[in-house]
């Protein structure tokens, strides 16, 4: 017993920023964004926390499946951007949509979504009912904006999933190669008087050329592995959801397993990188879309900040 996919749901920021609006302040330009990342445009907070884009997803997750917030018995929300150490995002939003059930924060940098479902599962094995898992980053908090290689990639947004009891987790595969040589946010360094080590600097630390080399073998090797444990081929997986981090990264995965570019789904060109909500994000626009249908194999992969990285199939039970 592991558990199905009872409803989805995401919310995005309201103000969308341009590439041309970021060419004001940096010197960048929307033809290098769009060829080298794949992105147009992004979301960006300007009053919302990242509770309020939890709670957002959350709500239409819960909407769909019919589900009201004192059923649930767990909430997990995966982010690396909460808007506090403590209380964790899942208990702010345990707060605001006023449940009244255990919650918890995991942390695996844009992989997390996919650690959170390996965690659910477990869940579920113990006997639990309905878990409401939430990815949601407000990551345009922690970017140096006048860093033009990391203010451009990095977004806003939140992607939900209430799950209850199924069968739907096939197979998963979970990484991590610990490290903040090539990828990194410092977190808030405090004021001891006895600290004598400088803090870094609070932003968003990314070696892209590293991280692109560990990314593309991850999704791929990731993907395959996930795949084979599921006693799949690739041909036969009729969604695949790729974290969406550089559209390259993405096309490299699709053309290596000859991947018709329909059933891959890429929304980085209107989003940007929202990191662990990336996948949950696109996991609600397949489901709205009405596109899925019973038994459908999904793909999901993605990597980050650890170095982690991860692949799962799940399998559509409508
Ligand atoms: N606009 C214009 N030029 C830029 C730029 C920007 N926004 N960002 C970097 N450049 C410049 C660099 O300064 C460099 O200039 P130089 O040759 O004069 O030194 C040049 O572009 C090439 O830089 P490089 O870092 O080699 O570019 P790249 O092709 O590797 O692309 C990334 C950079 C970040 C887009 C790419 O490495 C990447 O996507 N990496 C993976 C990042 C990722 O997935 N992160 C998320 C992890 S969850």
């Amino acid at each position: 017993m592991s558990f199905k996919i009872l409803g989805t749901g995401s919310c995005l920021p309201q103000r969308t920023v341009t590439n041309e609006e970021l060419s004001e302040f940096l010197d960048t330009s929307d033809e290098w964004i769009q060829q080298r990342v794949g992105i147009r445009q992004r979301r960006v907070c300007t009053t919302e926390t990242t509770t309020d884009l939890a709670a957002g997803a959350a709500i239409a997750a819960l909407e769909m499946s019919g589900t009201k917030p004192e059923e649930l018995d767990m909430i997990l929300c995966a982010t690396v951007s909460a808007d506090n150490a403590a209380p964790s995002l899942a208990c702010s939003v345990q707060n605001k949509i006023e449940a009244s059930c255990p919650a918890m924060d995991i942390n695996a940098g844009c992989t997390g979504f996919i650690y959170m479902l390996e965690t659910a599962a477990g869940f579920f094995a113990m006997g639990y009912k309905k878990i409401l898992i939430i990815g949601a980053e407000r990551l345009t908090r922690c970017a140096d904006w006048t860093d033009r290689s990391t203010a451009v990639i990095f977004a806003d947004g939140a992607g939900a999933m209430v799950l209850g009891p199924g069968n739907s987790y096939i197979s998963s595969k979970l990484v991590a190669k610990g490290g903040d040589a090539v990828l990194r946010i410092p977190s808030f360094h405090g004021m001891s008087p006895f600290y004598e080590v400088e803090p870094r600097e609070p932003y968003i630390y990314m070696n892209g050329q590293e991280v692109f080399k560990f990314a593309v073998n991850a999704m791929c090797t990731d993907l395959a592995d996930a795949v084979e444990k599921a006693g799949l081929t690739m041909d036969e997986i009729a969604w695949v959801i790729p974290h969406q981090a550089n559209a390259r990264i993405i096309d490299f995965a699709v053309k290596k397993f000859g991947i018709k570019p329909e059933r891959c789904l890429k929304n980085i060109e209107i989003t940007g990188n929202t990191s662990a909500a990336s996948v949950a994000i696109l996991a609600d626009e397949l489901v709205r879309s009405g596109r899925l249908k019973d038994g459908d194999y999904i793909a999901m992969a993605a990597f980050g900040a650890g170095l982690t990285s991860a692949a799962c199939v799940i399998k559509w039970e409508a």
